[in-house]
């Protein structure tokens, strides 16, 4: 299994978005098996599977507190026969804090142990995370392979970035070798000189950044929303779904270049 966090300090960027048509285009077009977690108490993820319930302990805050957790008693089916997922809902909050002052075993190692009885059974798990550096993001850092972070090219989108670079550094320091920033993915593009101004300067800034850049496409994107579909789903043939797809692409060749991408003749 190969787990990608999607992470940003900033909320709005398409996190959210990124990780529900990632993990629906890899089970889809892909056929892979993927485990989505969503690890942000306000469980937009959740809801977009429709496994949202605010009443469910079976979550992930389960990860992070028990300590002999049977994975299988957290992992929801969904619509999709290739995902699976991990709910969240406001247990979070309170999971975060616990294990914050709980010392008595290793805090940042619990997902990682949670999902090794998993690992032979999905090819992907994708990880949603809430823009925040707390417990429950430094647990998703600790068992992820790579880094996404979705980025909107405004006044603010260079902010934090810093700060998370680095602490990135010191997970893969201290819990994960094998932990790589893969790169920023560009949403809500608009092919304007401050868009394309933007990704020069973040390249200049030493920051990996996708070809493929996915294209502000607002009504079709916040009718998915309310649809509880994924965007690739819900209209395949809009600018953001065909981007979803040639990112979804991209990032298959960079992490395995052996892998046979297929080519379904879609512009
Ligand atoms: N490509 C896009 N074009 C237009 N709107 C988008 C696009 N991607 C995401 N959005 C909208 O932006 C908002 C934030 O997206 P979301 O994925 O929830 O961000 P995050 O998880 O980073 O907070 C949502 O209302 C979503 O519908
Ligand atoms: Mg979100």
């Amino acid at each position: 299994m190969q787990t990608i966090s999607i992470i940003s300090l900033k909320g709005g960027v398409a996190k959210t978005t990124t990780a529900i048509n990632t993990a629906y285009l890899l089970a889809t077009i892909h056929n892979k098996k993927v485990l989505v977690i969503d690890n942000d108490k306000q469980g937009n993820a959740s809801k977009a599977f429709n496994v949202y319930d605010p009443e469910d302990s079976y979550n992930v805050a389960k990860l992070l507190l028990e300590r002999n957790l049977d994975i299988g008693q957290v992992i929801k089916p969904t619509d999709y026969k290739n995902i699976d997922i991990i709910s969240a809902n406001m247990d979070l909050l309170d999971a975060n804090l616990r294990t914050t002052i709980d010392t008595s075993r290793q805090q940042q190692t619990r997902f990682k142990k949670a999902l090794t009885a998993v690992a032979d059974k999905y090819d992907f798990c994708i990880i949603d995370n809430a823009p925040d550096i707390n417990m429950s993001i430094m647990n998703a850092l600790t068992t992820s392979n790579y880094v996404i972070v979705p980025i909107i090219i405004d006044q603010y989108s260079f902010d934090g970035l810093d700060i998370l670079k680095e602490q990135i550094e010191n997970i893969r320091e201290d819990f994960n070798p094998s932990l790589n920033f893969l790169g920023c993915l560009i949403t809500q593009y608009q092919n304007n000189e401050v868009n394309n101004q933007g990704i020069e300067y973040l390249r200049n800034m030493g920051f990996s950044v996708f070809k493929q850049s996915v294209r502000k496409t607002v009504a079709k994107v916040n009718e998915s929303t309310f649809a509880k579909m994924p965007i690739s789903k819900y209209s395949s043939r809009c600018g953001a779904a065909q981007d979803y797809k040639k990112f979804v692409d991209e990032f298959l060749k960079l992490i395995s270049p052996s892998e046979n991408v297929p080519n379904l003749g879609t512009k």
